[in-house]
């Protein structure tokens, strides 16, 4: 699947490339591995972006320090300026570039490094095993059952929030999410994201009043206390903090999660061997992570008129960076289309590179090693239910919206 084809037919473009396109959506990587070998720096007219789907390529422009990532440094009607706020509202840091991206990184920093993450997982050990343990001995959802509610849970402690609200706040930033990374919602999907936004602005403007006067040992109070010692740091900023930490970190983690499952479903040798030599089970999270990425692709803007593998590129312009073909590149991971939880040398690109290296891989590993840990040692086997799965439509995301399992008990 990943050798090229040797079509006279154009290579995909536009909506087929995004999980819009019903194919797309099921499985991108025959059409990802046609167009990186047919035409790596391909211009996409019907979106306006470059799409890179080179390993080498994707990982120069991500870990290319030059390169920005503002949408409002781009040029209007290019992919990237679609992301601009549709209030006119500033980006997140992770559209932002320094040195505004380095003090509000800066702020929550020490809070994901390896060793902070580390330091949750007894926590995520003891909510996997309490939502497996919850789980029905009959067919259900994975995603439902413990994909979804792992990662609130998890980002909702960090931040300090009250328990009991983990649902809305997952459906809120689940629904934001769907506009907030697709370049292209739909008016409904607007109507609905600035509700949810409305919604999650009020619920953290009062968790930050409640903490005034009142610091805790949580990351909102952290953020308070920079602010007291003289940050700049706007109220507003802290909003967008909350808000991104909440959603960045919510529908990724749960595609990972059931991302995971699905691969040792397809490949039950592979999960054989795992529950064997539990010792794999961090490699088997990268092998996921590089065979079924959760984010497609991340982007940067040109700063500067340049030339990627010989096609020019004028400043301003969209660089849309396939993460999910770049994972697939047989230069660089023989026999990509095979899932290997013994892997060796995996160079992965799921969680970007260069300044904005994804603030919570850490963090996510661990979730995903505990729930996939939970499962396995909950059920003998798991196989595909007849209810069967459905993949998630919103573009730049992989993930399943639901995924029934039918467990055998070990
Ligand atoms: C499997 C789960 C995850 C995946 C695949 C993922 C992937 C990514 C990617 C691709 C980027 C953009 C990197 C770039 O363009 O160079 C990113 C940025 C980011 N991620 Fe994640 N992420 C995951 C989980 C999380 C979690 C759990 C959190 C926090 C709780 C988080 C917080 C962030 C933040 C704050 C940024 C922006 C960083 C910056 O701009 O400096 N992510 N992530």
């Amino acid at each position: 699947m990943s050798t090229a084809t040797t079509s006279k037919l154009p290579v995909a473009t536009g909506i087929a490339l995004t999980a819009l396109d019903e194919g797309f959506r099921e499985n991108p990587y025959p059409t990802l591995a046609d167009l990186r070998e047919r035409e790596p720096v391909h211009y996409d007219s019907e979106l306006k972006r470059y799409v890179l789907t080179r390993h080498h390529d994707v990982h120069a422009v991500l870990f290319d320090l030059e390169q920005w990532s503002d949408p409002r440094r781009a040029n209007p009607d290019t992919f990237t300026s679609l992301f601009l706020g549709r209030d006119g509202e500033e980006p997140s840091m992770l559209m932002m570039d320094d040195p505004d991206h380095k003090r509000l990184r800066g702020l929550v920093r020490r809070s994901f490094t390896p060793r902070a993450a580390e330091g949750w997982r007894e926590k995520v050990r003891g909510v996997s095993e309490r939502l497996l343990a919850e789980a029905p001995d009959e067919p259900f959802d994975l995603v439902a059952a413990v994909a979804d509610p792992l990662p609130t849970m998890v980002i909702a402690e960090m931040l300090g929030l009250a328990p009991g609200r983990h649902q809305e706040l997952k459906t809120w930033s689940s629904v934001s999410a769907e506009s907030g990374f697709n370049p292209m919602p739909t008016p409904e999907q607007e109507t609905a994201a600035n509700a949810a936004q409305k919604a999650l602005d009020a619920f953290f403007c009062e968790e930050i009043e409640r903490r005034r006067g009142n610091l805790g040992d949580d990351l909102i109070s952290d953020m308070l206390r920079a602010e007291e010692a003289g940050e700049r740091l706007s109220e507003r900023e802290i909003l967008q903090q909350c808000n991104l930490l909440l959603i960045a970190g919510n529908v990724t983690t749960t595609d990972l999660i059931g991302n995971s499952v699905k691969a040792l479903i397809d490949f039950p040798d592979e999960a054989s061997k795992l529950r064997r030599r539990p010792e794999l089970l961090a490699n088997a999270i990268e092998e996921t992570l590089r065979f079924d990425s959760p984010v497609v692709n991340s982007g940067r803007v040109a700063s500067s008129d340049t030339e990627i593998g010989g096609v020019p590129i004028a400043k301003g312009e969209s660089l849309s960076v396939s993460l999910a073909a770049a994972n697939r590149d047989p230069r660089v991971h023989a026999e990509p289309d095979r899932f290997d939880v013994e892997r060796q040398g995996i160079q992965h690109l799921s969680f970007g590179g260069g300044r904005h290296f994804c603030l919570g891989a850490h963090l996510a590993r661990i979730e995903a090693q505990e729930a996939v840990r939970a499962i396995l040692d909950r059920f003998g086997k798991l196989t595909l239910a007849e209810a069967g799965y459905r993949y998630g439509a919103t573009p730049s995301f992989r993930g399943f919206e639901v995924l029934w399992v039918a467990p055998e008990h070990g």
